[in-house]
């Protein structure tokens, strides 16, 4: 059974490019090892984040997760069993975004200022899929490689 696992966060303090390389870094050794895939997105000190695998491995890195400080108000957008995967190539992918490009993935308007994309897919779990999907979308169509 895979279970999915959509949040979203506000970092701490602003990320820099250090910072990110090293939370990925370590993602993608510990979710290599316990059959973790997904995707991080970072965009103007907002978190969204796909995690996928075993059930209670996922929710088990979501507790950890949820408690480290360089983040706060972890907010689960989306959970569920999903018959498949996603990002199986991906241990944690990584994609930059603009606020715009994060609306219009998750099929909503592009003017659309950040904690009201994250308002509309807290409510409306749809669009969180789409979002997921577009990234995906996003990855395969750059050839971002095995992670
Ligand atoms: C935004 C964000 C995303 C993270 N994603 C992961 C992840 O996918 N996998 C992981 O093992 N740790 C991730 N972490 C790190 C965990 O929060 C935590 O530091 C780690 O799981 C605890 O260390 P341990 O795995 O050595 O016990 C993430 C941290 C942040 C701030």
């Amino acid at each position: 059974m895979t279970y999915q696992i959509i949040y979203s966060s506000a970092s701490a303090m602003p990320m820099q490019l250090d910072d990110l390389e090293e939370i990925l870094q370590h993602a993608r050794d510990k979710n290599a090892a316990k059959g973790i895939s997904g995707a991080l997105v970072y965009v103007d000190g907002v978190f969204l984040q796909i995690l996928e695998g075993d059930a209670r491995t996922v929710e088990e890195l979501m507790v950890r997760i949820a408690c480290d400080v360089r983040h706060e108000t972890v907010t689960v957008l989306k959970e569920e069993v999903v018959s498949a995967a996603t990002f199986t190539d991906w241990s944690m992918a990584y994609v930059s975004a603009t606020p715009a490009e994060v609306a219009r993935w998750a099929g909503l308007s592009g003017t659309m200022a950040l904690p009201e994309i994250l308002s509309d897919m807290r409510n409306s779990p749809f669009n969180a899929t789409r979002l997921a999907e577009s990234i995906f979308a996003v990855l395969t169509s750059k050839g971002q490689g095995s992670r």
